[in-house]
């Protein structure tokens, strides 16, 4: 019925994720409220990693994609997990390094990593530094060896595929700031190079089409496209790069009718791919990565919030405001993109409003959704907004002075905060 296995309804019509009562949450915990299912985030984890054991044999790992979702909790749960972190900043190193997540399993990316957090990455020796273009190379060997280490490194690869997406979330493209290209010769460029620089060690090749993505079709055609590539760089420069990593990208239902390719026959045809790519140009399969950030958490999270006015302007549209909006979901404002919402304390009720929901700030595009149906509503109310557990609190901002919502992990029945709701004292504390 929703988008999400965690999401049920109890006998007072209330939403439910992880069998905790929504309206209860936002009674203890205060609105907007994010809030995360813990059990159906392990499922997640525990799908890929079983997906990747059968599929290639154990010759593997999933890297969680933390940029979806990062707080001290969930690198805990990752940790717990057996999974391994793609990691894009400094600050998202930091945390996952505060709980003590193993740094050889983290994967550090990034198209424009400072000196300072390469050498924060290259001190905390985490397992692969992903480099996107020569200067970093570069910087990246003096770094290297001025802390008297060897940087084992993936490159960037751009493999020329365009995925169906939105144009802000696509990456495989020549035309993307991200990686070195394939057509015009300078990843082959970079590989050569790489075996001149000092304190370097090129152990494979990474690359990311995009987000958001249904089909599996362009997943293959980048495996392949990569796989010719290693081909390639072991017949001209008899190199064997025993590693490839295949980034992340798989799509997740926001709206009941999305229809996403289960997750293991995605696995299942990029796999088959690999097998015969590698057969065709004569290498080892090297050890495979993916890296899923959407598909871990996205579906796993829910927004609350309290329905504030509601305004209907008659013969064009309802407004329906709530007490949070684009700083803590900026996704409609950036990307128009679709969310499903509902009144929880009336959830089983027909959605016979098309309403706007509109957020507090002070900017007529500060929308969660236009033209979306829900329950009929009234101050009070408590609406949750679906699938928001990736690229949420992530991207949310202080914009207006807002302070970020806390977020609640909900497992099993029971609830905790793993993020505290921040307070105006927060605001003002880098402030002199
Ligand atoms: N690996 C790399 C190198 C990436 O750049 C990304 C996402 C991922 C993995 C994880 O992709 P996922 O499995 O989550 O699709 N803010 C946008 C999404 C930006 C994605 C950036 N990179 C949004 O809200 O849709």
């Amino acid at each position: 019925m929703f988008v999400s296995e965690c999401l049920t309804v109890n006998q007072q019509d209330h939403l439910q994720i992880s069998s905790c009562d929504t309206v209860a949450l936002a009674q203890e915990y205060g609105t907007p409220l994010y809030v995360m299912s813990g059990d159906q985030i392990r499922q997640n984890c525990r799908m890929f990693c079983r997906s990747m054991e059968k599929f290639y044999a154990g010759k593997g790992m999933v890297l969680y994609a933390s940029k979806a979702f990062s707080c001290k909790e969930i690198y805990r749960i990752m940790r717990e997990e057996g999974m391994g972190l793609d990691v894009v900043s400094g600050g998202e190193l930091y945390t996952a390094l505060s709980v003590g997540f193993p740094a050889e399993k983290i994967y550090f990316h990034g198209n424009n990593k400072t000196p300072d957090e390469l050498t924060y990455a290259i001190r905390s020796n985490v397992g692969r530094i992903v480099v996107d273009n020569l200067t970093e190379l570069e910087t990246l060997s003096a770094l290297s060896v001025a802390e008297g280490k060897t940087a084992q490194i993936l490159f960037r690869i751009k493999p020329g595929i365009d995925a169906h997406t939105h144009d802000f979330i696509r990456t495989g493209q020549i035309d993307s700031k991200f990686g070195l290209a394939l057509e015009n010769g300078e990843a082959f460029e970079a590989v050569k190079a790489a075996q001149t620089y000092p304190n370097i060690s090129l152990t494979g090749l990474h690359c990311h089409i995009g987000s958001q993505i249904f089909d599996i079709e362009p997943f293959c055609h980048a495996a392949e496209v990569m796989i010719d590539f290693l081909g390639k760089i072991k017949a001209e420069l008899g190199l064997e790069l025993p590693e490839l990593n295949l980034g992340g990208g798989f799509g997740i239902k926001y709206l009941s009718d999305h229809d996403p390719t289960p997750y293991d026959q995605y696995m299942e045809q990029v796999s088959a791919a690999v097998k015969s790519s590698c057969e065709k140009n004569h290498i080892a399969q090297p050890f495979i990565l993916i890296e899923p950030g959407r598909s871990i958490v996205g579906a796993a999270g829910i927004t609350l919030y309290t329905v504030g006015g509601v305004k209907e302007i008659k013969g064009i549209r309802t407004y329906v405001s709530v007490d949070g909006g684009m700083a803590d979901n900026p996704r409609y404002a950036l990307y128009n993109a679709p969310y499903e919402a509902l009144i929880a304390n009336k959830a089983t009720q027909p959605k016979n409003l098309i309403a706007t929901i509109a957020g507090k700030c002070c900017e007529s595009g500060d929308l969660i959704q236009e033209h979306t149906a829900i329950q009929q509503t009234n101050p009070g109310d408590i609406l949750a907004v679906l699938s928001t557990g990736a690229y949420n609190y992530s991207m949310s901002s202080n914009y207006n002075r807002i302070p970020r919502p806390a977020v609640v992990l909900a497992e099993e029945g029971k609830s905790r905060v793993i993020v505290r709701r921040e307070t105006y004292e927060d605001l003002i504390k880098n402030d002199l």
